[in-house]
Parts: C-alpha cells; structure tokens; sequence
C-alpha cells in the first residue's frame, strides 16, 4: 500500500490533514511524524538534565504502550529501574518489540524504515534511565529486508558514540554510560509478539509465554530486570524527552494522551500510515482515508473488534477502543465471512500448539467456519462454533488464545447474516450480547 501511496501522483492540497506516507511529496503532521529531521534532541536531554528527569518527563506525558495493551510507560521504566539486580544497574536490558504480527498492521514497518534514528534514540534513552547496558531489536522474521538499513544506522551511531561505551560523557549529569543494541531476528512465529514468549525466543528457545507474574520488568531476559515496549512507544520517548510532557499532552484525552500511528488498510482511496490524535472517531479516519459505503471497520486486527457502521462515533482511545494501530476498512462489495475464514486460518495456523483450548479450538473453528462457507452448517453448528469461541477465550493459556476467536463471536452478535443467509435459516438471530459481557 505504501508503495502505491509513493508513486501516486496526487497535489499536496488535496491530502487529508492527518494523512502521512514514506514520500517527499506528501503532507506530514502530527506530533509523532510531523518532523522527520532527527537531531538527538532526546538524548541531548538524558544528558543534560539525567534519567530521573527525564522519566518525570515520559511521567508527565502519560505516555502509554503503543503495543496495544496501554500500559504506563514511566511506570514500567520506574519498575525496572528499581528492581533489584546483583550487579548494579549493569545487567539491566532493554528490548524493542519489532515483532508487527498482527494482520492489518504496518506502521512499525515504516517507523523502522524512516525513523529508525529516532526509535534506537528512544531505547538509548531508556537505557539511561533504568540503567541497562544491553538492548535488543527484536525484528519480525518477515521484515528481514529491513536488517542492512538498521544494522547501517547502528553502525553510524556507534560511530557518532551514541552507542558503546561512555555515551554522552562530559556532557552532563545524564551522560557516560554505556549501551549498545543487537538485532535479533524472528523466525515468522505469530505468538513471539507477546513479550514472554519474545524472551524465550531470544533466549534460543521456543517462543512459548511464560506466566506472568512476574513481568519481565523483574524477571525477563536471562532472568534480568528487562524493559519490553513497542517500537513506536520507544520514538514516542524520544519526543517527549526533547519536547517535554505537556507538550506531549496537548493532543489527546484525559486516559490517552498524545495520538496515534494507524495503520489504514482496505477499502479506502487512500490506505496508508496516519497519525490522529487519541479520541479521534473511527468516523473521522474513514472521512480522512476517502472509505466509502464502508461495511465493518476491523479495529485492532483480527484478534480485536468488529464494527457495524452505527460504532462509527466511537473514539480510538484506551477509555473506548485501544488499538495497537490495525484499521481495516471493509465496504458492502465484501462477504465478512471470507473476512472470518482468513482470520481463522490465521490462527489456527499461529497457535503455539503448547495448550488445547487454543491449538485444538482453532482448527474446529475453521473447520466449523469452512462447513458454513460450503452451505453444509446448521443451527447446531453455529452453537458449537460459540462454544468453542468462548471456551479458547476462557481457557487458553495465554492473550492468543483468548483473541484468537473473538472475530466469529464478534460477527456472530452483530453480521447474524453472514451466517444466517447461508444456513438457509431465516430464524437465526444471535443470542448472546457480546458489549454486555465484556462491559
Ligand atoms: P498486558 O496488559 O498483560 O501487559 C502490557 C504490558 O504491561 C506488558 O509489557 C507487561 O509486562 C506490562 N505489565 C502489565 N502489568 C504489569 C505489572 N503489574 N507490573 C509490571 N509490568 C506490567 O498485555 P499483553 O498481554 O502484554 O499484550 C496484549 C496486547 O497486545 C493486546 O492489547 C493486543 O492488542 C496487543 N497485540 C498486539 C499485536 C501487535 O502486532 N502489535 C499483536 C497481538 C496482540
């Protein structure tokens, strides 16, 4: 999609206020990516004024994580740098999640690709504040393309000694320690996105999750104080730190500040990468990505929420609709059970295989969504089908399983339809209230 974005030949006027693209000719705005040019004002700042200062900075922001769960990051940076270690500060990690598996979701593929100064400046920055010598990348097996660009932009800033040893030093109260950063590459495991089962991985293992607690702010890599974030929380920090909290706060609502990359894909004009300010309606995204006679909106990928077009008000925003950035626009041309067929293949394809609700469930799903798809299902098999959903939902062992079948309960409740028209059975209406129980 990026690439279609590039070479289309489109005036500058014309493009939406919110709309941003990996291009020379196209509008950037937005506290995040309104400014490509990267002067290591955040780390400047680390230096300058130490780490505590700069945590009260990503404090201030409310900056929380851009993985999808939202968790505080000065909170989980504070954690790590108190906790207990044996040999000082000196074994502390800190770890990027590059590891975008999520269908529909892209952004931190571009991030990497143009901003990368500003994402490893982040994970520096972090660095200084809990007081961590080792950081890693840990990239997406599929975004190996991506290895000679990054390894090139480290190797200058070890040049530049803003990587190494004594970094900073002489330049204030922050500077003078050391870090460096390693890319560890994936190997296309779906589950290695969640951050237990990415230490594992890292580790040489296989990416299985661990029970949490403990969180890896204790006990992460090699059992070590590890701090584990998104990599657009890592250039979020990087912002603050140069611009500073409040600035920071000016977008976005009480619970969630700032705004949001987006990754905007489907059936719109204009699909692409784009930064809105949290609390932005799905409404106003559509408007900007030129999506018309829109079906469904699939936020938060497959294992997040299905909309019908009277959910179009509601806000992107941890109070109302948290998302790690997935935005996929389906128009009336589309079946949404071919949508609920990829999706369960999808997983049924990424289970870890480590518990059954999960590895099991997921193959019956497909099977029981490819008998409706074939025309040979009856009422006892969309009962079935809700079983099974809410049996992987409650059992499995880890957040897969517990998304993985939330599109066919999702479309089971609000696209009745899809389901109903191919049964032959005009009488199916749904019968459990999805919003009820999840409220
Ligand atoms: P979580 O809420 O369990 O944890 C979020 C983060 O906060 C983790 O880093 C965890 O270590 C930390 N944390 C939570 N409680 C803590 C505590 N008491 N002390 C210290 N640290 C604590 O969420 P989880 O399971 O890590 O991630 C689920 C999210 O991942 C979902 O929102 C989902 O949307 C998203 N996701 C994102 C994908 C992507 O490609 N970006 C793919 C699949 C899911």
């Amino acid at each position: 999609e990026i690439a279609a974005l590039v070479e289309a030949d489109t005036p500058l006027a014309h493009w939406p206020k919110r709309f941003f693209a990996v291009s020379n000719n196209v509008h950037r705005s937005g506290l995040l990516l309104g400014d490509l040019e990267t002067r290591e004002a955040g780390l400047a700042a680390l230096f300058a004024r130490g780490g505590p200062a700069v945590l009260a900075e990503v404090e201030r922001a409310g900056l929380r994580g851009r993985g999808g769960a939202g968790f505080t990051t000065a909170l989980k940076w504070r954690f790590c740098r108190e906790a207990p270690s044996e040999n000082g500060h000196a074994d502390k990690v800190i770890v990027c999640n590059a590891d975008e598996g999520e269908p529909g979701t892209f952004k931190d593929r571009v991030l990497l690709s143009a901003y990368a100064d500003l994402v490893f400046e982040g994970m520096t920055l972090a660095a200084g504040v809990v007081g961590a010598k080792t950081g890693f990348l840990y990239l997406r097996g599929e975004y190996r393309y991506l290895l000679d660009h990054l390894e090139a932009v480290l190797a200058r800033r070890r040049a530049q000694g803003l990587l190494g040893t004594g970094i900073g030093a002489g330049e204030g109260p922050g500077g003078g320690f050391d870090f460096d950063i390693h890319i560890h590459l994936g190997a296309g495991a779906y589950i290695c996105g969640e951050e237990s089962a990415l230490i594992e991985s890292l580790e040489g293992k296989r990416g299985i999750t661990r029970k949490r607690p403990p969180f890896p702010v204790t006990e992460g890599y090699l059992d070590r104080p590890t701090v584990v974030n998104n990599v657009e929380t890592f250039l979020g920090a990087a912002r603050i730190a140069e611009h500073g909290g409040y600035w920071f706060r000016s977008e976005g609502t009480d619970r969630s500040a700032g705004s949001k990359i987006l990754s905007v894909s489907g059936d719109c004009a204009r699909p692409g990468i784009y930064e809105v300010p949290f609390g932005t309606p799905v409404a106003d995204v559509l408007a900007d990505c030129g999506a018309e006679d829109t079906q469904s909106v699939q936020v938060s990928g497959a294992a997040g929420v299905t909309l019908t077009p009277d959910e179009f008000h509601r806000l992107l925003a941890f109070e109302d609709l948290p998302t790690a950035g997935s935005f996929m626009v389906f128009d009336h041309s589309r079946d949404l059970l071919d949508m609920v067929r990829n999706f369960a293949g999808f997983f049924a394809h990424e289970s870890c295989g480590f518990c059954t609700p999960c590895r099991v469930g997921g193959r019956l799903v497909l099977d029981l969504v490819d008998k409706v798809a074939a025309g040979a299902a009856g009422r006892h098999d969309l009962d079935e089908l809700r079983d099974i959903a809410q049996v992987m939902r409650r059992a499995s062992h880890c957040g897969l399983g517990h998304t993985a079948a939330n599109h066919v309960l999702n479309t089971l409740d609000k696209f009745p339809h899809i389901y109903r028209d191919r049964l032959r059975m005009s009488d199916y209406t749904p019968s459990f209230d999805l919003d009820a129980a999840l409220a």
